[in-house]
Parts: C-alpha cells; sequence; structure tokens
C-alpha cells in the first residue's frame, strides 16, 4: 500500500501544475501510464488564449467563447477563466516558460490568432507550445522534495467508501468519497492500492475512441470512465471537436496541422484548387471548428476525395519556417515542403468538451475527488470549445483545485484514517485470448468514426449502442477471469467512453454546437438549452 496526500492521475498540464501548487502543503504522488512527459499536453501546438492585448479585453474573450459554445457555456465559469487566465500565464513565465515575444518585455507577447476569436490572443511558443509548457513543469516538479513520480502506472478504478474492491458495483449505506486509487505498476504486472486524502484526476480527453485522432494512443479517457464507475455525474459527453486539419498521409500516425497555420492566411482548398469556406461561413477559414469541420467533411462526401488540402504557399517561407518549424520539418519527412506545397488534411477527433462535471474549483460530486483539464466538463465550453481556451481551462483550474483541495486536505487529516482491501485477484488466471483486447479495440473505433462520428443519426446512433453492449459484455467477463493489462484496462475504459457519447447522443434530439443529428438538423431552445447529464444507476 502507498499512502500519500494528494494522489495526481495524469501528468500534463493540469496535473503537474496542481500538483506544484499542493506540494507545498504535503506528499503528493502522481502517477502517469507512460513517462512523465508523454502527454496530450506536450503535443499541443496552437497556444493559450488569454487577455494581453490593449486592443483586445476581458468581455471579447467571454463573448468569443460563449458564440462558439453555442448556448451551453455556464457564463459564471466563463468570466472566472477569462479573467484569472492573465495570472495563470505569467505564473508560467516566471517559472521559465519561453513564449514568443514582441518585444524585451517578459509578458509582451507576439499573439496568434485562431478560429472563433474576434482579436490576436494566442501567446504562443513557435508551434511548440504544449511542450515548452510541459517541459518547465516536467522539471519543477522533478525538482520538488514533496513531490513522488511513479511512470507505467495505470490508475484501474478509485476506491471508495462504497464499492467493493474489484467490481465498483457494490453500493453500501456510506457517503461516497473517494480515498485513493488501485494502481497497476505496469513494469511488475501488480495491482497497488494507493491511499489518499484527496484524488485529482487529469487524464486528458478520450479521443483515441474514433479510429482518426490527433491525440496520442494514452488518450483512452480513464478519468471520465473510473469517475462514472464510481458513481460521479458526467457531463455533455456528445460534444466531441473535430480538428479540421490533421495531416492525410498513410504513415503520419495523429499529426496536427495548427489552426495557427490558417491563423496566419493559409487556404483551404479542393483537389482543383478552389478555396471552398465561402459557402459555408462568411469568416471563412477562421470560421468556428465545428462550422469548418463540418464543411470538409461535406466537400470529402461530395467529392469522393480522400483529402482537401490547406495551402500557405503563397507566404513567405522563411516567415513559414519560422513561425512552423515543427509543422514544416514533420511535414518534409512525408516528402510534403509546406512552402511550395499544399498539406493534404482530413478532420480528426481532437477534443472531449464533456467530462466529469465539476464545481468552479473542479471538484465533482464524490467527495474529495477533483477533476480538471480534458478530463473535467467545467461548463467553459459549452457544444463546442473555442481553440486554444483548453490550456487555459487547465491551468485556471488547477490553481481552483489546488486552493479548495487545502481545505479537504485539513478535513480528511481530522478524520481517522479508513483500511482500504487490497486489490483482490484470487481465482484470475494469465489473460490467454489477447485477441480480444485487440479485436475490440479496432471495432470500438471504427464503429465510432462510421456511426458517431461528424454527422449522426438516431439510426447509427442506435446501431452503435447495440454493438457497444455486446462488446462491453465482453470485456466485462474477460475482466473478471483473467489478470489484468494496461491493454484491458484501456478497452475497458474506451468502451464507457463509447457509452457515454452515445447516450449523451441519444439524449440531445436537435443539432447544436459539435453533435450535429441529421434527423434533428436544427436548435430547439425550447427543450435542449441545457447540459447532459449522465450517472450510472447502481
Ligand atoms: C491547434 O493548434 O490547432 C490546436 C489548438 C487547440 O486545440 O486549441
Amino acid at each position: 500500500m502507498i499512502e500519500t496526500d494528494f494522489l495526481v492521475i495524469g501528468s500534463g498540464v493540469a496535473g503537474l501544475s496542481y500538483a506544484l501548487k499542493v506540494a507545498e502543503f504535503g506528499r503528493v504522488t502522481i502517477i502517469t501510464k507512460k513517462k512523465i512527459y508523454k502527454t496530450n499536453t506536450a503535443l499541443a501546438q496552437g497556444g493559450v488564449a488569454a487577455v494581453f492585448s490593449k486592443t483586445d479585453s476581458f468581455e471579447n474573450h467571454v463573448a468569443d467563447t460563449l458564440a462558439a459554445g453555442d448556448g451551453l457555456c455556464a457564463e459564471d465559469v466563463v468570466r472566472m477563466v477569462v479573467e484569472n487566465g492573465p495570472e495563470r500565464i505569467r505564473e508560467l513565465v516566471d517559472l521559465g516558460a519561453q513564449f514568443n515575444l514582441n518585444g524585451d518585455g517578459k509578458y509582451d507577447f507576439s499573439l496568434g490568432r485562431e478560429g472563433g476569436h474576434s482579436q490576436n490572443r494566442i501567446i504562443h511558443a513557435r508551434d511548440l507550445t504544449g511542450k515548452e509548457i510541459e517541459d518547465v513543469l516536467v522539471s519543477s516538479v522533478e525538482q520538488h522534495e514533496n513531490i513522488t513520480i511513479l511512470e507505467n502506472r495505470v490508475a484501474v478504478n478509485l476506491i471508495t467508501y462504497s464499492t467493493s474492491v474489484r467490481s465498483g458495483l457494490v453500493r453500501t449505506q456510506h457517503e461516497n468519497i473517494c480515498c485513493g486509487a488501485y494502481v497497476l505498476d505496469n513494469n511488475t504486472g501488480k495491482v497497488e492500492t494507493v491511499a489518499a486524502k484527496v484524488t485529482l484526476l487529469a487524464t486528458g480527453g478520450g479521443s483515441k475512441v474514433y479510429l482518426y485522432t490527433s491525440n496520442p494512443d494514452t488518450a483512452t479517457g480513464d478519468g471520465i470512465a473510473m469517475a462514472y464507475r464510481a458513481g460521479a455525474t458526467v457531463a455533455n459527453m456528445e460534444f466531441v471537436q473535430f480538428h479540421p486539419t490533421c495531416l492525410f498521409h498513410p504513415e503520419a500516425k495523429n499529426f496536427l496541422i495548427s489552426e495557427a497555420v490558417r491563423g496566419e492566411g493559409a487556404y483551404l482548398i479542393d483537389e482543383t484548387g478552389n478555396r471552398f469556406m465561402g459557402k459555408y461561413s462568411p469568416d471563412l477559414e477562421l470560421a468556428c471548428r465545428d462550422v469548418v469541420a463540418r464543411a470538409i467533411d461535406n466537400e470529402l462526401k461530395k467529392t469522393g476525395a480522400d483529402s482537401v488540402f490547406l495551402d500557405i504557399t503563397h507566404k513567405d517561407p522563411d516567415f513559414v519556417r519560422e513561425r512552423f518549424p515543427n509543422i514544416y520539418a514533420k511535414c518534409l519527412t512525408f516528402g510534403i515542403d509546406i512552402t511550395k506545397q499544399p498539406i493534404p488534411i482530413v478532420p480528426a477527433a481532437h477534443y472531449m468538451c464533456g467530462g466529469v462535471a465539476t464545481d468552479l474549483n473542479g471538484h465533482t460530486d464524490i467527495q474529495s475527488l477533483y477533476a480538471v483539464g480534458e478530463t473535467a466538463c467545467t461548463g467553459l465550453h459549452g457544444a463546442n470549445r473555442l481553440a486554444s481556451n483548453s490550456l487555459l481551462e487547465a491551468l485556471v483550474y488547477a490553481h481552483n483545485a489546488a486552493q479548495s483541495s487545502l481545505k479537504e486536505f485539513e478535513k480528511a487529516a481530522k478524520k481517522s484514517t479508513v483500511d482500504l482491501e487490497p486489490w483482490d485477484e484470487t481465482n484470475t488466471l494469465d489473460g490467454d485470448e489477447a485477441i480480444m483486447v485487440t479485436h475490440n479495440w479496432d471495432e470500438i473505433r471504427r464503429l465510432m468514426w462510421n456511426y458517431v462520428g461528424i454527422v449522426r443519426s438516431d439510426k447509427r446512433l442506435h446501431r452503435a449502442q447495440r454493438r457497444i453492449e455486446m462488446i462491453q459484455h465482453e470485456i466485462e467477463e474477460y475482466y473478471w477471469d483473467f489478470k489484468i493489462t494496461a491493454d484491458l484496462i484501456e478497452l475497458r475504459n474506451i468502451a464507457v467512453v463509447a457509452e457515454l457519447i452515445i447516450k449523451s447522443a441519444l439524449m440531445r434530439k436537435e443539432s447544436r454546437g459539435l453533435h450535429y443529428n441529421l434527423w434533428y438538423p436544427e436548435k430547439d431552445d425550447a427543450n435542449y438549452l441545457m447540459s447532459t447529464l449522465v450517472r450510472k444507476t447502481f
């Protein structure tokens, strides 16, 4: 048994910023699935949206976020995040983060533009913003004496007073309080019991549930699935953001072409060189992501082409190479010189606007359990996230959650500790059917892409729901009979994420933001101007 004050599950911007803040007050254990820096944060290209320009204002940023969110943002949350953003960014700079600047002032940022923003407000480090932030945070947590980092660990289930050891199914009379997690040590294959006074879920999203995604293999929605199994409310899972521009190349796995490229003036063109966004939005290439992704999807379906193209060849090649060194170099490895040729692109699953429902402090409806970053649904994004608002949200909520956790920690310190049962694997065998895991992984990702993608219908959703139910049944049988592995845990989680997206999509009989249903193509404010909430029934 490992005992800690604060258990942080995940090592992206949300988990590491939180860890640094609470480490001043107690012992922190960070668990992460691979190496600490292998996170979605480290891949973020575009930047962090925040108000620094003299011509910008909090009101403008609030208005743009609300417009993108298509009626479902919580305005108090939007205001709080926007107003606290600049302070959180200054903290990062003070930790050592180096963003592109205009002049010598350390906060005189060179501000980029992205879709849906009425002003230039994207703070960036060329096209490697996430890596810059991750590197600074990793080096700070590695030096902190109160922080222990456990790599190659995969959380299996949360431990709550009201769950049984293995299934997470048995309820008792106790209130639901989180006391840590069972964690698979992938080095030894053993499941450890980690007891914690406060637990933070910062595991990112679950876009790996789709066949095509900009996300790394680790994005399997572990935090969302664990919280749901433990009884937390999950919100707005139907709103999956498809990024319009991912590189289309047989050997390019998950490579994003940042929206900042369009922000710097790139055009979207079809195979014949025609700019097509004029047919879809007066904002052309800088319309919100849902609009651009649906436009591309429509062009591809209409023409039968494999991809459309992003063209920045009309810009000065030196500027392009300097502004987008990562994208330039990566495309060149596939034989595409972006200063001379248009880039073949397709939309791919990118970000989950839904997640574990939290309050303004990132607290879930399970006591002592917080969720921050893409794992959470705070109310900031509504039905569609404004570009570059996600790193911002993670920074602001990590701060709020840390402040609130300290109070939880003090309360918990006064209570007597609970005896946690160790993980029970009696009567389980070594797995002999790895094919069940790989087959179901593939099937889920393909059916989610085909039936629950950018354009949906109730018929497709029901078809997907039936298949997911069968797959989940198989997974549960396997889960009970065999020793667990990292792949099995991720499969089980991705199946829950699929279940939640489908269930939520079926509950929303309208089209809004990122959710487009052919059977209900209009918005229905009278009946659906609210979040979709799902909670497990025990
Ligand atoms: C991008 O660089 O296009 C991604 C930024 C974001 O998802 O906010």
